[in-house]
């Protein structure tokens, strides 16, 4: 069943994607009827909660998405006094964690026999997009803003056979217009305001919790853009906390980028919704949105929590970027990275306490990204492959 997170209205099951009575975002409400000794021994990817996800299991969709690394991170977090874990979601098939809600929202559209999906996006959507319709054999249409694409994404989304088109906008209004085409039918929105696409990411929230020996961390940090991920997030381990297979929840930690950050401000006020960022600007193109569709998720998420928001820089982002990559061998893209520079600087504010242990979200994959990376580097010295000139070189360094 979905329904409405704000007026509680409730819909079966159809192609809707704002409540018809009040205009709000919608929700899966899903019950969980299992135990979770049946998730063990199965292969480690996102089906192995099949149970957990409402969608025709017959109709799945699936590149082997899920049941990323959970890396230990010692060296950084005793560091900060934190005891550390980073969930690397660029080690996902199209290298971002969107391929956890696009496996789910391409098995929704083969349920509905749709024959076009669409998305706007700011890369990574429609990178995992554009290989899920390719997969699943559906035409794929896909609205990018203009000039801000990292080359990575563009790469994947034009080589996996989505048509392209380059809109002159920013990626709120790129939605805007991909939203008013599927309203109109004309193809099945594969956006996170789908619900849909949540109850694929929700799964990163399950796999945390039993990543730690079914045990919830004390936060989990993530980078926040339109929203859609610490709200599925927020969404997985509360349904498993209800569940009963862990006695505590975390506090949901969201960051962003000081030029993009509605969401970060609303919190400092109080506020339950967004006011739009008209002219958002960072480095981390990826989060680079003024209108988050799920902002009043992601805030309730906050505050249901006991959670936090805070926003970095883009030079506190590539510092995080880099120090990930140098002390921790993880490398990520600069949204990513806002979840470490966000975890540094709530240490040094002490909002963080001395031994928390807290998992950040890493959601991209460095390559995702290759011209920020090589701007960030000394380009590699050009020499001769004479042995007697590189011993010169290196020993004397
Ligand atoms: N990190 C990366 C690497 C992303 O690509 C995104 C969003 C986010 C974080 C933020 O997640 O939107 O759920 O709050 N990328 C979308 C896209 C908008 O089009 O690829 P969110």
């Amino acid at each position: 069943m979905i329904r409405c997170v704000s007026c509680g209205e409730e819909y079966d099951d159809e192609v809707i994607y704002t409540c018809k009575k009040c205009g709000s975002v919608l929700e899966l409400v899903s019950d969980i009827n299992v135990s979770k000794d049946i998730f063990e021994g199965r292969r480690d990817n996102l089906w192995k909660y099949k149970e957990c996800i409402p969608v025709d299991e017959t109709k799945i969709v699936s590149l082997d998405e899920g049941g990323t690394p959970f890396c230990k991170c010692d060296k950084l977090g005793s560091e900060l006094g934190v005891n550390l874990y980073v969930k690397v979601e660029g080690s996902n098939p199209t290298d971002s964690f969107k391929d956890r809600g696009m496996t789910v929202g391409m098995t929704k559209a083969m349920e509905l026999r749709v024959d076009t999906v669409g998305c706007a996006s700011t890369g990574n959507t429609s990178a995992s997009l554009a290989a899920y319709a390719a997969r699943a054999g559906l035409r794929c249409i896909v609205f990018l803003p203009s000039g801000k694409v990292a080359l990575g994404k563009l790469a994947q989304a034009m080589f996996h056979g989505a048509e392209v088109m380059s809109i002159q906008g920013n990626f709120d209004e790129a939605l805007e217009a991909m939203t008013a085409l599927a309203l109109e039918k004309h193809l099945y929105l594969l956006n996170s305001i789908n619900p849909y696409r949540l109850e694929g990411q929700k799964t990163i929230g399950y796999e945390i919790l039993q990543d730690l020996g079914w045990q919830s961390p004390d936060r989990i940090i993530l980078p926040v853009g339109n929203a859609g991920n610490i709200s599925a997030i927020w969404k997985g381990v509360s349904e498993f906390y209800n569940a009963g297979f862990v006695d505590s929840l975390p506090m949901m930690t969201g960051i962003q980028a000081e030029g993009a950050c509605p969401v970060t401000n609303a919190f400092r006020k109080g506020e339950k919704t967004v006011e739009p960022v008209l002219n958002p600007e960072t480095i981390a193109t990826a989060i680079r949105i003024g209108a988050p569709v799920s902002d009043i998720k992601a805030l309730r998420a906050i505050y249901d929590s006991n959670g936090y928001s805070e926003t970095v820089t883009d030079e506190e982002i590539l510092d995080a970027q880099k120090l990930l990559a140098r002390t921790e061998g993880i490398g990520v893209e600069p949204a990513s990275a806002a979840s470490i520079a966000g975890l540094k600087k709530l240490c040094e504010q002490g909002v963080i306490d001395k031994g928390e242990t807290i998992t950040c979200v890493v959601t991209g994959h460095l390559l995702k990204d290759p011209n920020t990376a090589i701007d960030a580097c000394t380009k590699p010295t050009e020499v001769s492959a004479d042995i007697e000139e590189l011993k010169k070189l290196l020993i004397n360094k």
